[in-house]
C-alpha cells in the first residue's frame, strides 16, 4: 500500500497506518509500542463520557499519557451530545490532540443504552454529538461500522453525515454491528463511503497481513488502514507496512512493556495486561500451547519473565 501522511483538519498524522482502539489493550505502554513500530497514531481504549465525571482510578488509567507519546488520540464513548461535549472540552482531555468518537461498539448493553453502534440508527443524534465535540477546537474523527445488520448498510450516508457535521476523518470497520468481529469486511461499503466524502476515510476490519492491507486499500480506495487484533498479535505489521526497520524480538518487547506497565500501573493490572499481550504474541505460533497454559499459573513478573525467556528465545 502507498504510505502517505494524513491531514485531519489542520493536523497531520505522519502516515496512514493506524492502530485501532482496543478495550483492555491499547493502554499507554501498548500505544508507545505502536508508535515505535511506526503506526501513524494509536487510539486509547474507549472512555465513557459519562464515567469521566467520577474521576475514578480506572478512567485515569485509560487517560494516562506522557510527552513520550507524540500524538495523543483519545476515544470517547457516549450517546448524549451535551455529555459528550462536556467530556471533549474537559480538563481531563486537555492533553489530547485528537478526539475520536465511538459509533461502532456492538456490545449489547452499550447498544441498548443508545451508545456506540446504536448511533448508526440515529444520524441526527450522531450529527449533534460530532458538532458538539467539535466545540473542543480539536480535530474530531469518527469510528463506525457499515450499518447494524445485513439489510442496514449505510456507510456512505453515514460518512456524508459525519463530514457535514464537521468530522475531520472517519474510520470504517467494514462489518455490521450484527457481524461483531467475524466474517469478511464488506469492501464495497467502504468504497461507497470513500466516494462521497473529501475527508480521509480509513478502512478497518480483517487485516491480518501486509497482503490484506494491500487488498483493503485496492478494494476500497481508502486513504489508509486501521489494524486491530493483528496489531496485538504482530505489532511488527506497522514496521512492515511503513518500511521501518525493527530488530527487537517479542521477548524484548514484553520486557519493555512490563517495565512501563509496572512503572505506571498497579501490580494486578500490570500482570494481567502482560499476560493478555503475551497470549496474543503466542497466537498461531507452533509450540506455544504449553507456555500459554503455564503462563496463567505465573503470579509474579519474575515467574513470567522466566517463562517468556524460554518461549521467545
Ligand atoms: C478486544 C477488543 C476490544 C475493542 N475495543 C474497541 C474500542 O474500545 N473502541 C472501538 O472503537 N473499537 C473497539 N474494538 C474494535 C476494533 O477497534 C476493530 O474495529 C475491530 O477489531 C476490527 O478490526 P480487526 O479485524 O483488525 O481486529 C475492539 C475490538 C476487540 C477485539
Amino acid at each position: 500500500m502507498e504510505i502517505k501522511p494524513l491531514k485531519m483538519g489542520g493536523f497531520y498524522l505522519p502516515n496512514n497506518v493506524l492502530m485501532a482502539p482496543l478495550a483492555g489493550y491499547t493502554c499507554y505502554p501498548f500505544r508507545l509500542l505502536c508508535q515505535e513500530m511506526g503506526a501513524g497514531v494509536s487510539f486509547t481504549e474507549m472512555v465513557s463520557a459519562n464515567g469521566l465525571k467520577y474521576k475514578d482510578k480506572a478512567t485515569k488509567r485509560l487517560l494516562l499519557t506522557t510527552k513520550d507519546e507524540k500524538i495523543k488520540a483519545v476515544q470517547l464513548l457516549g450517546g448524549n451530545p451535551s455529555v459528550m461535549e462536556r467530556a471533549a472540552c474537559s480538563e481531563e482531555l486537555s492533553g489530547f490532540d485528537i478526539i475520536d468518537i465511538n459509533m461502532g461498539c456492538p456490545v449489547p448493553n452499550i447498544f441498548k443504552s443508545g451508545e456506540g453502534s446504536a448511533l448508526l440508527m440515529d444520524l441526527k443524534r450522531a450529527s449533534k454529538i460530532i458538532r458538539q465535540c467539535k466545540r473542543s477546537g480539536k480535530p474530531v474523527s469518527v469510528k463506525c461500522r457499515i450499518g447494524v445488520g445485513e439489510k442496514h448498510h449505510i456507510a456512505a450516508e453515514f460518512a456524508k453525515m459525519c463530514e457535514d457535521s464537521g468530522a475531520d476523518m472517519i474510520s470504517i470497520h467494514g462489518r455490521t454491528r450484527n457481524m461483531m468481529y467475524d466474517g469478511a469486511p464488506v469492501y464495497e461499503q467502504i468504497a461507497e463511503a470513500k466516494a462521497v466524502v473529501q475527508i480521509p476515510v480509513i478502512a478497518n476490519g480483517g487485516i491480518f497481513s501486509v497482503a490484506d492491507a494491500d487488498k483493503m486499500m485496492q478494494e476500497t480506495g481508502a486513504d489508509g488502514v486501521m489494524i486491530g487484533r493483528y496489531g496485538l498479535e504482530h505489532p511488527y505489521i506497522f514496521a512492515e507496512l511503513t518500511g521501518k526497520v525493527v530488530t527487537k524480538g517479542k521477548g524484548q518487547i514484553l520486557k519493555e512493556q512490563s517495565k512501563l506497565a509496572f512503572a505506571y500501573y498497579d501490580e494486578v493490572y500490570a500482570i494481567d495486561y502482560i499476560r493478555k499481550l503475551a497470549a496474543y504474541f503466542m497466537k498461531k505460533q507452533p509450540g506455544m500451547k504449553g507456555y500459554k497454559q503455564k503462563m496463567y499459573q505465573c503470579g509474579t513478573w519474575e515467574e513470567l519473565s522466566e517463562l517468556f525467556a524460554q518461549a521467545f528465545s
